[in-house]
Protein backbone atom coordinates (compact mmCIF):
# COMPACT_ATOMS: atom_id res chain seq x y z
CA UNK A 1 0.00 0.00 0.00
CA UNK A 2 2.89 2.20 0.76
CA UNK A 3 4.64 2.60 -2.91
CA UNK A 4 0.68 2.48 -4.74
CA UNK A 5 0.65 6.01 -6.35
CA UNK A 6 -3.14 6.64 -5.33
CA UNK A 7 -2.52 5.99 -1.68
CA UNK A 8 -3.92 8.81 0.04
CA UNK A 9 -1.86 8.18 2.77
CA UNK A 10 0.66 10.26 3.65
CA UNK A 11 4.34 8.95 1.72
CA UNK A 12 7.94 10.05 1.53
CA UNK A 13 7.78 12.19 -1.16
CA UNK A 14 5.02 14.28 1.04
CA UNK A 15 7.31 15.20 3.32
CA UNK A 16 7.64 18.11 0.59
CA UNK A 17 4.02 18.58 1.44
CA UNK A 18 5.54 21.64 3.56
CA UNK A 19 5.69 24.05 1.19
CA UNK A 20 2.43 23.27 -1.03
CA UNK A 21 0.41 24.01 2.71
CA UNK A 22 -2.52 26.64 2.67
CA UNK A 23 -1.47 28.93 5.68
CA UNK A 24 -4.16 30.75 5.67
CA UNK A 25 -8.04 30.16 6.09
CA UNK A 26 -8.18 32.15 2.46
CA UNK A 27 -5.71 29.75 0.79
CA UNK A 28 -7.31 26.74 1.72
CA UNK A 29 -9.31 25.61 -1.66
CA UNK A 30 -13.20 23.97 -1.33
CA UNK A 31 -14.77 23.16 1.76
CA UNK A 32 -16.74 26.05 1.57
CA UNK A 33 -19.50 25.25 4.08
CA UNK A 34 -16.33 23.91 6.61
CA UNK A 35 -14.54 27.15 6.12
CA UNK A 36 -17.88 29.50 6.66
CA UNK A 37 -18.52 27.43 10.52
CA UNK A 38 -15.00 27.47 10.89
CA UNK A 39 -14.34 31.50 9.92
CA UNK A 40 -17.45 32.40 12.66
CA UNK A 41 -16.01 30.17 15.32
CA UNK A 42 -12.82 31.82 14.91
CA UNK A 43 -14.04 35.32 15.14
CA UNK A 44 -16.04 34.97 17.64
CA UNK A 45 -13.10 33.12 20.02
CA UNK A 46 -10.88 35.64 19.03
CA UNK A 47 -13.07 38.83 19.98
CA UNK A 48 -13.88 36.97 23.03
CA UNK A 49 -10.06 36.24 23.21
CA UNK A 50 -10.85 32.72 24.75
CA UNK A 51 -9.24 29.50 23.56
CA UNK A 52 -11.31 28.10 20.33
CA UNK A 53 -13.25 25.38 21.54
CA UNK A 54 -12.84 21.95 20.37
CA UNK A 55 -12.78 20.70 17.20
CA UNK A 56 -12.53 17.05 15.63
CA UNK A 57 -12.20 16.51 12.15
CA UNK A 58 -13.06 13.54 10.04
CA UNK A 59 -12.86 12.71 6.06
CA UNK A 60 -10.68 9.84 4.11
CA UNK A 61 -6.95 10.30 3.90
CA UNK A 62 -5.30 13.46 1.74
CA UNK A 63 -8.47 15.91 2.34
CA UNK A 64 -6.94 18.36 3.98
CA UNK A 65 -7.50 17.65 8.09
CA UNK A 66 -3.80 18.13 9.22
CA UNK A 67 -3.58 21.21 7.28
CA UNK A 68 -7.08 22.73 8.27
CA UNK A 69 -5.24 21.94 12.04
CA UNK A 70 -2.67 24.49 11.17
CA UNK A 71 -4.46 27.12 10.19
CA UNK A 72 -6.72 27.04 12.78
CA UNK A 73 -3.77 27.23 14.96
CA UNK A 74 -2.12 30.35 12.66
CA UNK A 75 -5.64 32.06 12.50
CA UNK A 76 -6.04 32.05 16.51
CA UNK A 77 -2.74 33.55 16.88
CA UNK A 78 -1.33 30.35 19.00
CA UNK A 79 1.03 27.40 18.93
CA UNK A 80 0.10 23.91 17.96
CA UNK A 81 1.61 20.78 19.71
CA UNK A 82 1.34 18.12 17.03
CA UNK A 83 1.28 14.09 17.94
CA UNK A 84 -1.04 11.47 17.15
CA UNK A 85 -3.18 8.46 18.59
CA UNK A 86 -0.58 5.31 18.75
CA UNK A 87 2.35 8.47 19.59
CA UNK A 88 0.35 9.16 23.67
CA UNK A 89 0.95 5.78 24.71
CA UNK A 90 0.81 5.94 28.95
CA UNK A 91 -1.74 8.45 30.85
CA UNK A 92 1.55 10.09 31.97
CA UNK A 93 2.56 11.11 28.22
CA UNK A 94 -0.78 13.11 27.65
CA UNK A 95 -0.26 14.44 31.10
CA UNK A 96 3.29 15.83 30.33
CA UNK A 97 2.25 17.25 26.75
CA UNK A 98 -1.15 18.64 28.59
CA UNK A 99 1.12 21.15 31.78
CA UNK A 100 3.11 21.85 28.97
CA UNK A 101 0.41 23.54 26.84
CA UNK A 102 0.12 27.23 27.71
CA UNK A 103 -3.40 29.78 27.44
CA UNK A 104 -5.13 29.13 23.79
CA UNK A 105 -2.59 27.29 22.12
CA UNK A 106 -3.49 24.06 19.89
CA UNK A 107 -3.24 19.98 20.67
CA UNK A 108 -3.26 18.14 17.69
CA UNK A 109 -4.33 15.04 17.56
CA UNK A 110 -4.05 12.92 14.57
CA UNK A 111 -5.57 9.52 14.42
CA UNK A 112 -7.63 10.28 17.55
CA UNK A 113 -9.64 6.93 17.28
CA UNK A 114 -6.13 5.27 17.81
CA UNK A 115 -5.55 7.10 21.19
CA UNK A 116 -5.36 3.65 24.42
CA UNK A 117 -8.63 4.18 26.36
CA UNK A 118 -6.94 5.19 29.08
CA UNK A 119 -5.44 8.23 27.48
CA UNK A 120 -8.78 8.68 26.05
CA UNK A 121 -10.44 8.97 29.39
CA UNK A 122 -8.20 10.84 30.91
CA UNK A 123 -8.60 13.30 27.49
CA UNK A 124 -12.12 13.88 27.67
CA UNK A 125 -12.40 14.80 31.45
CA UNK A 126 -8.99 17.08 30.54
CA UNK A 127 -10.61 18.56 27.80
CA UNK A 128 -14.14 19.48 29.63
CA UNK A 129 -12.78 20.28 33.17
CA UNK A 130 -9.17 21.75 32.10
CA UNK A 131 -7.92 20.08 34.93
CA UNK A 132 -6.08 16.51 35.15
CA UNK A 133 -6.17 14.11 38.26
CA UNK A 134 -3.05 13.17 39.05
CA UNK A 135 -2.62 10.14 42.02
CA UNK A 136 0.88 11.31 43.72
CA UNK A 137 2.81 8.45 45.85
CA UNK A 138 1.86 4.67 46.40
CA UNK A 139 -0.18 2.75 49.05
CA UNK A 140 -1.82 4.01 52.38
CA UNK A 141 0.00 7.80 51.44
CA UNK A 142 -1.37 8.01 48.35
CA UNK A 143 -2.99 11.04 47.65
CA UNK A 144 -5.04 12.29 44.35
CA UNK A 145 -4.20 16.15 43.61
CA UNK A 146 -6.17 18.16 41.26
CA UNK A 147 -3.81 20.12 38.99
CA UNK A 148 -5.29 23.07 36.65
CA UNK A 149 -4.49 23.42 33.22
CA UNK A 150 -4.39 26.67 30.94
CA UNK A 151 -7.54 26.59 28.71
CA UNK A 152 -6.41 24.81 25.30
CA UNK A 153 -8.10 23.51 22.13
CA UNK A 154 -8.16 20.28 21.12
CA UNK A 155 -7.99 19.98 17.00
CA UNK A 156 -8.81 16.17 16.34
CA UNK A 157 -8.83 14.25 13.44
CA UNK A 158 -10.02 10.70 11.91
CA UNK A 159 -10.50 8.45 9.56
CA UNK A 160 -13.29 7.03 11.31
CA UNK A 161 -16.08 8.43 13.22
CA UNK A 162 -18.00 5.26 14.34
CA UNK A 163 -14.57 4.10 15.85
CA UNK A 164 -14.48 7.18 18.55
CA UNK A 165 -15.72 6.37 21.89
CA UNK A 166 -19.13 8.79 22.20
CA UNK A 167 -17.79 10.34 25.56
CA UNK A 168 -14.78 11.68 23.65
CA UNK A 169 -16.64 12.63 20.50
CA UNK A 170 -19.15 14.76 22.55
CA UNK A 171 -16.37 16.82 24.54
CA UNK A 172 -15.92 18.63 20.81
CA UNK A 173 -17.79 21.57 20.03
CA UNK A 174 -18.02 21.07 16.76
CA UNK A 175 -17.25 18.19 14.23
CA UNK A 176 -16.42 19.44 10.55
CA UNK A 177 -16.44 16.38 7.60
CA UNK A 178 -14.49 17.20 4.70
CA UNK A 179 -15.77 16.20 1.46
CA UNK A 180 -13.78 15.02 -1.56
CA UNK A 181 -13.38 17.91 -3.75
CA UNK A 182 -14.67 18.89 -6.83
CA UNK A 183 -12.76 18.82 -10.32
CA UNK A 184 -12.97 22.49 -10.88
CA UNK A 185 -11.21 23.16 -6.78
CA UNK A 186 -9.21 20.56 -7.67
CA UNK A 187 -7.75 22.25 -10.61
CA UNK A 188 -7.41 25.71 -8.43
CA UNK A 189 -4.91 23.28 -6.24
CA UNK A 190 -2.90 22.15 -8.74
CA UNK A 191 -2.94 25.55 -10.42
CA UNK A 192 -1.25 26.94 -6.82
CA UNK A 193 0.89 23.84 -6.68
CA UNK A 194 2.14 24.12 -9.82
CA UNK A 195 3.06 27.74 -9.18
CA UNK A 196 4.53 27.41 -6.17
CA UNK A 197 6.65 24.40 -7.44
CA UNK A 198 7.59 26.19 -10.85
CA UNK A 199 6.07 23.56 -12.90
CA UNK A 200 4.84 24.46 -16.49
CA UNK A 201 1.33 23.39 -17.47
CA UNK A 202 -1.54 24.52 -19.04
CA UNK A 203 -5.52 24.58 -18.62
CA UNK A 204 -5.82 21.25 -20.54
CA UNK A 205 -3.17 19.65 -18.13
CA UNK A 206 -4.43 20.69 -15.10
CA UNK A 207 -8.47 19.52 -15.70
CA UNK A 208 -6.82 16.32 -16.73
CA UNK A 209 -4.99 15.65 -13.45
CA UNK A 210 -7.90 16.99 -11.46
CA UNK A 211 -9.87 14.68 -13.10
CA UNK A 212 -7.92 11.74 -12.25
CA UNK A 213 -7.23 12.43 -8.29
CA UNK A 214 -9.89 10.71 -6.50
CA UNK A 215 -11.24 14.14 -4.99
CA UNK A 216 -8.34 14.67 -2.91
CA UNK A 217 -5.45 17.47 -2.68
CA UNK A 218 -2.79 14.99 -1.97
CA UNK A 219 -3.08 12.69 -4.91
CA UNK A 220 -3.36 16.04 -7.21
CA UNK A 221 -0.16 17.08 -5.92
CA UNK A 222 1.43 13.49 -5.88
CA UNK A 223 -0.02 13.18 -10.01
CA UNK A 224 1.03 16.33 -10.49
CA UNK A 225 4.90 16.22 -9.77
CA UNK A 226 4.87 12.52 -11.54
CA UNK A 227 3.66 14.10 -14.36
CA UNK A 228 6.12 16.92 -14.35
CA UNK A 229 9.12 13.98 -14.39
CA UNK A 230 6.83 12.90 -17.46
CA UNK A 231 7.01 16.62 -19.05
CA UNK A 232 11.00 16.49 -18.39
CA UNK A 233 11.43 13.23 -20.00
CA UNK A 234 9.51 12.47 -22.50
CA UNK A 235 7.67 15.99 -23.88
CA UNK A 236 9.38 19.56 -23.86
CA UNK A 237 8.98 20.26 -19.52
CA UNK A 238 5.01 21.30 -20.16
CA UNK A 239 2.55 19.55 -19.30
CA UNK A 240 -0.27 19.69 -21.82
CA UNK A 241 -3.36 17.36 -21.66
CA UNK A 242 -1.65 14.97 -23.75
CA UNK A 243 1.56 15.08 -22.00
CA UNK A 244 -1.04 14.59 -18.60
CA UNK A 245 -3.09 11.55 -19.97
CA UNK A 246 0.23 9.83 -21.10
CA UNK A 247 1.74 10.03 -17.64
CA UNK A 248 -1.11 8.98 -16.01
CA UNK A 249 -1.91 6.16 -18.42
CA UNK A 250 2.05 4.55 -17.92
CA UNK A 251 0.78 5.27 -13.92
CA UNK A 252 -2.13 2.64 -14.85
CA UNK A 253 -4.48 5.46 -13.34
CA UNK A 254 -7.18 4.92 -15.21
CA UNK A 255 -9.86 8.35 -16.67
CA UNK A 256 -11.98 8.31 -13.26
CA UNK A 257 -8.69 8.20 -11.12
CA UNK A 258 -8.66 4.37 -10.36
CA UNK A 259 -5.87 2.85 -9.70
CA UNK A 260 -5.16 -1.31 -10.18
CA UNK A 261 -5.92 -1.74 -6.43
CA UNK A 262 -9.75 0.10 -6.80
CA UNK A 263 -10.17 -2.07 -10.38
CA UNK A 264 -9.00 -5.10 -8.10
CA UNK A 265 -11.66 -4.61 -5.43
CA UNK A 266 -14.73 -4.24 -8.19
CA UNK A 267 -13.27 -6.68 -10.43
CA UNK A 268 -13.43 -9.17 -7.26
CA UNK A 269 -16.61 -8.29 -6.39
CA UNK A 270 -17.96 -9.02 -9.96
CA UNK A 271 -16.03 -12.33 -10.99
CA UNK A 272 -15.64 -13.79 -7.81
CA UNK A 273 -18.68 -13.20 -5.67
CA UNK A 274 -21.34 -12.53 -8.97
CA UNK A 275 -21.55 -8.72 -7.96
CA UNK A 276 -22.01 -9.04 -4.61
CA UNK A 277 -23.42 -9.04 -1.77
CA UNK A 278 -20.36 -9.97 -0.28
CA UNK A 279 -19.07 -8.91 3.46
CA UNK A 280 -16.00 -6.87 3.70
CA UNK A 281 -13.51 -9.32 5.79
CA UNK A 282 -13.81 -11.57 2.94
CA UNK A 283 -13.39 -9.39 0.21
CA UNK A 284 -10.10 -8.43 2.26
CA UNK A 285 -8.95 -12.29 2.72
CA UNK A 286 -9.54 -12.49 -1.60
CA UNK A 287 -7.85 -9.74 -2.19
CA UNK A 288 -4.84 -9.93 0.48
CA UNK A 289 -5.69 -6.43 1.71
CA UNK A 290 -6.38 -4.94 4.85
CA UNK A 291 -10.42 -4.33 6.19
CA UNK A 292 -9.34 -0.88 7.89
CA UNK A 293 -7.24 -0.37 4.04
CA UNK A 294 -10.47 -1.29 2.20
CA UNK A 295 -12.96 0.97 4.53
CA UNK A 296 -10.75 3.84 5.34
CA UNK A 297 -9.27 4.52 1.93
CA UNK A 298 -10.82 2.39 -1.12
CA UNK A 299 -14.25 2.24 -0.68
CA UNK A 300 -15.35 5.99 0.22
CA UNK A 301 -14.20 6.83 -2.95
CA UNK A 302 -15.59 4.12 -4.73
CA UNK A 303 -19.01 4.76 -3.08
CA UNK A 304 -18.80 8.31 -3.81
CA UNK A 305 -18.37 7.49 -7.45
CA UNK A 306 -21.48 5.45 -7.30
CA UNK A 307 -19.66 2.07 -8.20
CA UNK A 308 -20.39 0.11 -4.86
CA UNK A 309 -23.17 0.20 -2.52
CA UNK A 310 -22.44 -0.70 1.16
CA UNK A 311 -25.95 -2.99 2.21
CA UNK A 312 -26.46 -4.64 5.69
CA UNK A 313 -25.47 -8.10 3.95
CA UNK A 314 -22.11 -6.70 2.72
CA UNK A 315 -21.00 -4.99 -0.48
CA UNK A 316 -22.34 -5.22 -4.16
CA UNK A 317 -21.17 -4.20 -7.54
CA UNK A 318 -23.49 -1.16 -8.66
CA UNK A 319 -23.91 -0.64 -12.86
CA UNK A 320 -21.47 1.88 -13.05
CA UNK A 321 -18.59 -0.06 -11.79
CA UNK A 322 -19.82 -2.67 -14.78
CA UNK A 323 -19.88 -0.16 -17.44
CA UNK A 324 -16.34 1.77 -16.02
CA UNK A 325 -14.40 -2.07 -16.54
CA UNK A 326 -16.25 -2.70 -19.90
CA UNK A 327 -18.30 -5.83 -18.17
CA UNK A 328 -21.85 -6.27 -19.40
CA UNK A 329 -24.21 -5.69 -16.29
CA UNK A 330 -25.82 -8.23 -14.25
CA UNK A 331 -27.84 -7.52 -11.55
CA UNK A 332 -27.97 -9.26 -8.46
CA UNK A 333 -30.71 -9.48 -5.85
CA UNK A 334 -29.26 -7.05 -3.84
CA UNK A 335 -28.59 -4.26 -6.50
CA UNK A 336 -32.21 -5.16 -7.27
CA UNK A 337 -33.31 -4.22 -4.07
CA UNK A 338 -35.15 -7.58 -3.62
CA UNK A 339 -34.11 -8.22 -0.08
CA UNK A 340 -34.72 -4.82 1.38
CA UNK A 341 -38.45 -5.89 1.30
CA UNK A 342 -40.16 -9.07 2.33
CA UNK A 343 -40.52 -11.69 -0.51
CA UNK A 344 -43.46 -11.27 -2.71
CA UNK A 345 -45.57 -14.16 -1.77
CA UNK A 346 -46.96 -14.41 -5.80
CA UNK A 347 -50.60 -12.54 -5.54
N1 LIG B 1 -8.15 22.80 0.91
C1 LIG B 1 -6.93 22.67 0.39
N2 LIG B 1 -6.40 23.62 -0.40
C2 LIG B 1 -5.17 23.47 -0.92
N3 LIG B 1 -4.37 22.42 -0.71
C3 LIG B 1 -4.83 21.44 0.09
C4 LIG B 1 -6.12 21.53 0.69
N4 LIG B 1 -6.32 20.42 1.43
C5 LIG B 1 -5.21 19.68 1.30
N5 LIG B 1 -4.31 20.29 0.50
C6 LIG B 1 -3.01 19.74 0.07
O1 LIG B 1 -3.03 18.34 0.27
C7 LIG B 1 -1.99 17.95 1.16
C8 LIG B 1 -2.54 16.92 2.12
O2 LIG B 1 -3.40 17.52 3.05
P1 LIG B 1 -3.39 17.08 4.60
O3 LIG B 1 -3.85 18.26 5.38
O4 LIG B 1 -2.06 16.53 4.98
O5 LIG B 1 -4.50 15.93 4.59
P2 LIG B 1 -4.97 14.93 5.75
O6 LIG B 1 -4.36 15.41 7.03
O7 LIG B 1 -6.47 15.02 5.75
O8 LIG B 1 -4.50 13.57 5.35
C9 LIG B 1 -1.51 19.24 1.82
O9 LIG B 1 -0.14 19.25 2.03
C10 LIG B 1 -1.86 20.32 0.83
O10 LIG B 1 -0.80 20.51 -0.06
MG1 LIG C 1 -2.96 14.31 8.12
Amino acid sequence: MGDRIMSSNYGDEDVQEGSLRPRKLDEYIGQESVKGNLSIMLEAARKRSEALDHVLLYGPPGLGKTSLSLIIASEMGASIRMTSGPAVEHAGDLASILTALEEGDVLFIDEIHRLSRVVEERLYSAMEDFALDLIIGKGPSARSVRLPLKRFTVVGATTRLGALAAPLRDRFGVIFRLQYYDEPALQTIIHRSAHILGVHIDGGGEEEIARRARGTPRIANRLLRRARDYAEARADGVITREVAQAALTALEVDTRGLDPTDRALLQTIITKFDGGPVGVETLAASMSEEVETIEDVLEPYLLQLGFIARTPRGRIAMRLAYEHLGLPYRPTPGNLGLWDSPPDEGK
